[in-house]
């Protein structure tokens, strides 16, 4: 029997309906859209602002439509990793609250979180569970309510951030389709650059931590910058190297929605013009985990069975990576 890879069989994603604009945000902190626009990229994120719902809802509407794209119940799906840092509580995970929402009764799952990485990672962990031989229906969700964390007063992160969950659906792939190789990264040294200070065991939250804004992520912007721009590019190109990959054999570039900036410098490194890109940042802005599976759903059209696509991340951590595989579907 030929050799198992994982792929990628259904995609789907969900965004909450409010639109939050750059001409909103002009009405709650000193910026503009031009600043917003020239600096990042974005034109308006989503924001789930109903009462009472979590990042666990926004994946049980994106979870569903997989289902019924695939044809397949919940009770055939055999593990659930959910990438977030925006569980619905601190625990239990957003992938046991998930599993009961669906009725993935025969699942076991978890939280992985690594920031803006957290997709990445989870992918790759379900692909080595496929390869083991024993899982068969991996579903990786990421997604965030980032709303939830982000402070409307700090114009520094509050025009980046948006609401959103995509998810996908791995197994077994016996035509040499699917993951087929990652370089992945963590460098706790850059924790200093973005983080959430308070709400953890170092900080747990109190009426001093509340009055300090320290459960709001902080974010020193330039620094990340930074190393976001060179680490994306450089594991980006590092993945093509070692896969003799030139720009030509590339179909896609599927990157992290951070910065528009950070994207083009990974896209220019790698020899990509535009059109090889998915780029979603204007529409939905950075929404964390949930940035890849998006892009994935949005693009699901324009995909062909042997695509080779390159996903790439970079997050709080530092956490960063890249994945290269092929895809193993035609676009519906
Ligand atoms: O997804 C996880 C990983 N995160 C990232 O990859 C994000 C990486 N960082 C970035 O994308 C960019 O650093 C930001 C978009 C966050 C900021 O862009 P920047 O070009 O690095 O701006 P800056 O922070 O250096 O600020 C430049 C100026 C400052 O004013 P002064 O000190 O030069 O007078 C800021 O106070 O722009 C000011 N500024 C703003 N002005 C209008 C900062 N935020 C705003 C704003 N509107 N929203």
């Amino acid at each position: 029997m030929n050799k198992i890879t994982a792929a990628i069989t259904a995609v789907n994603g969900y965004v909450p309906p409010t639109v939050l604009s750059n001409k909103d945000l002009e009405k709650l902190v000193d910026t503009n859209d031009e600043w917003i626009m020239t600096r990042t990229g974005i034109k308006e994120r989503r924001i789930l602002n109903e009462p009472g719902l979590a990042t666990s809802d926004m994946a049980v509407e994106a979870v569903n439509g997989l289902l019924k794209k695939r044809g397949i119940g919940a009770e055939e799906i055999d593990l659930i990793i959910f990438a977030t840092v925006t569980s619905d509580m601190i625990f239990p995970s957003a992938a046991c609250i998930l599993a009961d929402k669906i009725g993935a009764k025969n699942a076991f799952g978890y939280d992985l979180a690594a920031a803006c990485s957290g997709f990445l990672f989870s992918i790759e962990t379900a692909s080595n569970f496929i390869c083991a031989g024993k899982y068969k229906k991996v579903l990786v969700v990421g997604g965030d309510k980032m709303s939830s964390i982000i402070d409307y007063t700090d114009r520094n992160t509050c025009i980046i951030f948006g609401d959103g969950c995509g998810a996908v659906l791995l197994e077994p792939n016996y035509e040499g389709l699917g993951v087929i190789d990652s370089v992945l990264k963590i460098d706790g040294s850059g924790r200093h650059f973005l983080h959430q200070k308070a709400g953890g065991s170092l900080k747990p939250p109190s009426h001093e931590t509340i009055d300090a804004k320290e459960h709001f992520v902080y974010q020193d912007g330039k620094t990340v910058f930074k190393f976001a721009v060179t680490g994306m590019a450089d594991v980006s190109a590092q993945i093509m190297e070692r896969n003799n990959l030139s720009s030509e054999d590339i179909a896609w570039l599927v990157p992290h929605q951070a910065n528009l900036r950070i994207i083009d410098a990974t896209a220019e490194r790698m020899g990509l013009g535009k059109e090889k890109v998915m780029i979603n940042i204007d529409h939905f802005g950075n929404t964390t985990n949930g940035t890849l599976p998006l892009c994935l759903w949005e693009w699901e059209n324009k995909l062909k069975k042997g695509d080779n696509l390159v996903l790439a991340a970079f997050g709080g951590g530092f956490t960063w990576g890249a994945i290269y595989l092929k895809w193993a579907y035609d676009g519906i």
